[in-house]
């Protein structure tokens, strides 16, 4: 029988979500085995609790009383579970840095040296499909391992299963606050044959690049135009690139000579557009309003100063949204999820 882990009521979360919003968690606790996990569980079940998943906190919106209980993995075990000549299979436990981890897999493969420095937990890595640079998770991933609420068991769900798309897969969807993820298997490439097709990494000489360097590029070039949310509260990109269709893209091109256009994936003929530049033209790039901004370097990157409350933000956001859809009849929906949704 495994150990109850302390239970903490009425739990600030300020310093647990990467904008700094005040929050208070009517109950808190951290686990680091499947065990302790399952004993959380059945607490908050016998006390009719809703149990809330808090990764790294960088990728939510918290408004000021979250009722429930909220968890957090602080399991940070990585092991290796096989490998051939080309690849290695590694399970990851959730509560490691997704920082942490992208530095250290060097040492048993590659892949993952785009996703250098996004803020965030390893177990956090799936649900929102996080990428950059033209690598996104679900490349590398296997699948993922966590606890079934409503079937009270741990399974793995394979990665055809996790309806991964653009930011999306079906942890934020269908699985939603009803499965707790508790590791992530990924394979690694023995050989390092890095993606340099986006600007600026296609700049670098693959002949002679090591993964090392390319993972301190990569970590570079984020920290010159992305704010540390240890020291400016955000939660990297608060709105996701619009994806519209072709036809509409070309029109507007033609209005906006610059605007940055990408193509949305393989399989489709729609149009990614650059929601920084929308953003930007419509004013609000470094632009203050009381506790919140839009960041002076990236206008997708929304900032607090601390204090502010979920009311701030959202007002904010919707101005933002308001406009932009004045403007450029765009849609720009949110990248961080509402906390108790
Ligand atoms: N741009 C502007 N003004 C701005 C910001 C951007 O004109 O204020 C233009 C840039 O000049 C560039 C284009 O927009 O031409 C794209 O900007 P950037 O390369 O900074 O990338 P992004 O599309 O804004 C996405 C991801 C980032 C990821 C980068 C690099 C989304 C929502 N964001 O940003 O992910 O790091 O590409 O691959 O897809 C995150 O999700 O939190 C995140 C930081």
């Amino acid at each position: 029988m495994s150990q109850m882990p302390v239970i903490s009521e009425h739990y600030s979360l300020h310093d647990k979500n990467t904008l700094r919003l005040a929050s208070c968690a009517e109950y808190f606790a951290t686990f680091t085995s499947s065990d302790e996990l399952a004993e959380l569980i059945r607490w908050a079940e016998q006390k009719s609790l809703a149990i809330r998943v808090l990764g790294g906190g960088s990728n939510v919106l918290m408004p000021e009383f979250v009722p429930g209980l909220v968890i957090q993995s602080k399991d940070e075990t990585v092991s290796v579970v096989s490998e051939d000549e080309s690849s290695v299979v590694i399970d990851v436990a959730a509560g490691k840095c997704w920082h942490d981890w992208v530095v250290e897999s060097i040492q048993y493969g590659h892949g993952l040296e785009n996703l250098a420095l996004i803020p965030g937990s390893v177990g956090a890595s799936p649900v929102q499909n996080i990428g950059a640079y033209g690598v996104e998770v679900s490349d590398l991933l296997v699948s993922v391992t966590g606890f079934n609420i409503a079937e009270q068991r741990m399974l793995t769900i394979e990665k055809a299963d996790c309806d991964f798309s653009y930011r999306d897969s079906v942890f934020k969807n269908r699985l939603k606050n009803n499965f707790v993820i508790c590791s992530v298997r990924f394979r690694l490439n023995k050989f390092f044959s890095p993606n340099l097709e986006y600007a600026p990494l296609n700049t670098l000489d693959k002949n002679t690049l090591t993964a090392q360097e390319l993972t301190r590029f990569v970590a570079a070039v984020r920290s010159a135009k992305l704010p540390d949310p240890a020291n400016i509260p955000n939660a990297g990109s608060f709105f996701k690139n619009p994806i519209i269709s072709s036809q509409k893209a070309e029109t507007l091109k033609l209005a906006h000579p610059s605007l940055p256009l990408y193509p949305s994936g393989p399989d489709s003929a729609d149009v990614k557009v650059a929601a920084g530049w929308l953003i930007e033209h419509c004013g609000f790039k470094g632009k203050v309003f009381g506790p919140v901004a839009m960041y002076e370097k990236q206008a997708l990157v929304l900032t607090t100063d601390g204090k502010a409350l979920l009311s701030d933000v959202t007002k904010l956001k919707e101005s933002v949204q308001e406009v932009v859809a004045q403007t450029f009849d765009i849609h720009l929906e949110p990248e961080p999820q509402l906390f108790t949704s």
